[in-house]
């Protein structure tokens, strides 16, 4: 059974857990993620894979507790195992030598942008990176993601950090200037990678985001997770979860994220640790 070896917490409900999974640390690249169940009745949840040691042959995943299955993993220890642990899912993120390369994380998203972040780096790219958060507490990794970027810009919602603002912010300011942008990767809340396509689509710099619908089987086989993309359906855990900001229909996608609200709410109101995690 995989293990967890590792435990940080890292901000309010925000964790980092490095786990003992050297199948998936042998063959994982940029941009995929593993799904996992706690029990053998447990929920399926998709987590990216936001570091690998394929020497030590471990993953990190960094994870917020929004829910049942998502809390249930915040309260497990070193040393405890996981039922099962599915991955490398999705098709790995397209890396190429563009020239300038802007990685935007909003949140949590920021970890999952880590391992793509790396990668442009390595192909020979100038890498700016723009982490953003709502306050100080909740920037993650900015050490690690500086450590790979030429330039690193931080914002917060308040202003306690960085500059003040959404992470658009210092993108539209560097779109207003003409800076040279050959290519805007986004990960975060679904609303800032709509903010961000929107943003880049009316000057053409081609963006790309990493889509989070709702999934099960997480192998192309049940089609929950179904994403409009250029008026056409994929399946985001098979043809993604990376697909072209500019063809995303993420009003579609938000509805869709909602569809479990009223299921979501009374797992939550059945889960004793929950509540507590709550209050
Ligand atoms: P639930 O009770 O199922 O849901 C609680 C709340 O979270 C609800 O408001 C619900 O609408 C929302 N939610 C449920 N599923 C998702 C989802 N797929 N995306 C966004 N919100 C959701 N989260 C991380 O913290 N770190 C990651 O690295 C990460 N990577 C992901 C990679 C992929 C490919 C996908 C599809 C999702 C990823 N997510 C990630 C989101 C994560 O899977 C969900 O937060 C998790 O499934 C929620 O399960 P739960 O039982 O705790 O909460
Ligand atoms: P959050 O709500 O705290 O927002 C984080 C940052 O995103 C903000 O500080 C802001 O800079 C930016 N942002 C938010 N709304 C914006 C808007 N309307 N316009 C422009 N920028 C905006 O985020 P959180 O609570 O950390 O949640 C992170 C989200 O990322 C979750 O929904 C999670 O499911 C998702 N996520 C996605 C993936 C993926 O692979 N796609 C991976 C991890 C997490
Ligand atoms: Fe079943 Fe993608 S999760 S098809």
């Amino acid at each position: 059974m995989p293990k967890i070896i590792k435990r940080k917490q890292l901000a309010p409900k925000i964790v980092h857990i490095d786990i003992q999974a050297p199948d998936v640390a042998r063959t994982v690249q940029p941009g995929q993620f593993v799904i996992l169940r706690l029990h053998e009745q447990g929920e399926r949840i998709p987590l990216t894979v936001a570091d690998f040691s394929r020497q030590a042959g471990t993953i990190s995943i960094i994870f917020q507790e929004v829910g049942k299955t998502t809390i249930d993993l915040g309260a497990m220890k070193e040393q405890d195992n996981i039922h099962n642990l599915l991955g490398p899912l999705g098709q790995p993120t397209h890396i190429a030598k563009l020239g300038t390369v802007v990685c935007v994380g909003g949140g949590v998203g920021t970890a999952s942008m880590h391992p793509i972040t790396r990668a442009f780096k390595e192909a020979g790219n100038k890498v700016i990176s723009i982490i953003g958060g709502r306050n100080k507490e909740f920037i993650i990794w900015e050490k690690e993601i500086g450590a790979i970027s030429d330039q690193l810009i931080i914002t917060t919602d308040d202003g306690s950090y960085g500059v003040k603002g959404l992470v658009t912010k210092p993108l539209e300011e560097m779109i207003r200037r003409q800076e040279k942008i050959d290519l805007v990767v986004a990960i975060g809340p679904v609303i800032m990678m709509k903010a961000v396509s929107h943003l880049t689509k009316s000057c053409g710099i081609k963006t790309m985001v990493s889509l989070n619908p709702i999934m099960l089987d997480g192998t192309g086989m049940c089609g929950v997770c179904r994403v409009s993309v250029n008026n056409e359906t994929k399946f985001a855990c098979f043809h993604g979860p990376d697909f072209d900001g500019h063809l995303v229909d993420f009003d579609l996608l938000m509805k869709r994220l909602g569809t479990y609200k009223t299921e979501e709410k009374i797992s939550i109101e059945k889960c004793e640790r929950c509540e507590n995690a709550s209050h």
